[in-house]
């Protein structure tokens, strides 16, 4: 069984909707967010957290939304702009901007406690990157995660999808869909296999599960 890793069950809907659901299970953890500029390293570190409770196969989601014209705002931090601010103001944001056009990212980090054999998705060693990401610990110190020279590898497969800001529309999936338009379509007006079909989480798990098939 694959622990997928988010207290999010929309994303939850749309891996079973991918994976077929006997494969799939729930870990509801919530792993530490750290703040940084990529969504990779956030995802490969919740991964190492997340399999080192677990101990078994994890799979971690870590998704944000990209506004072009305001620099890729929120970005890694959609998360807390969605709780703060919440999806109409940043509509009412996006709406101000002569040039709408964004895009919602999604990575997908796996973590068995094994190494990985060479592929073209990427590899996150725990490096200095995902140390200085981390921050310091309580000694002022910026260490490896969990203190080892051999930091767990994670594996990273990443997804994206171009789209455009629009006044909300749509009662289906969640966060951001309603304000996300693609092809004529918000993701909210799309049931989860025709979202899965086009969005940044169907295109990393449709990465991930043709590499997981023959792991
Ligand atoms: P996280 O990956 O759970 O940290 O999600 C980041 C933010 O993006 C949260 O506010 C989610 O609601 C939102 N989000 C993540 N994936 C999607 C999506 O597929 N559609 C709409 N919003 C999303």
């Amino acid at each position: 069984m694959l622990n997928y890793v988010t207290t999010n069950a929309g994303k939850v809907r749309e891996a079973e909707e991918y994976l077929g659901n006997e494969s799939v299970g729930q870990l509801d953890f919530d792993y530490t967010e750290v703040q940084a500029p990529e969504l990779g390293p956030i995802a490969a570190r919740g991964a190492r957290e997340a399999y080192r409770h677990a101990g078994e196969p994890v799979l971690v989601d870590d998704a944000g939304l990209f506004i072009e014209d305001l620099d890729g705002f929120p970005g890694p931090y959609s998360s807390y702009v969605e709780g703060t601010l919440g999806v109409e103001r940043v509509w009412e944001i996006a709406e101000a901007l002569e040039d709408r056009r964004a895009s919602f990212r999604c990575v997908l980090a796996y973590c068995d406690g094994e190494g990985f054999a060479a592929s073209p998705d990427p590899v996150d060693r725990g490096d200095r990157v995902a140390a200085a990401a981390a921050g310091p610990d309580a000694d002022g110190e910026v260490s490896v995660e969990g203190g080892s020279a051999e930091p767990l590898p994670v594996k990273l497969f990443e997804g994206a999808v171009p789209g455009r800001m629009v006044a909300p529309r749509g009662d289906g999936g969640f966060g951001y869909d309603p304000i996300f338009e693609h092809d004529g379509a918000t993701f909210a007006e799309m049931d989860a296999a025709e979202k899965n079909a086009v969005s940044h989480r169907g295109r990393a798990l449709g990465k991930f599960a043709e590499w997981f098939a023959e792991r």
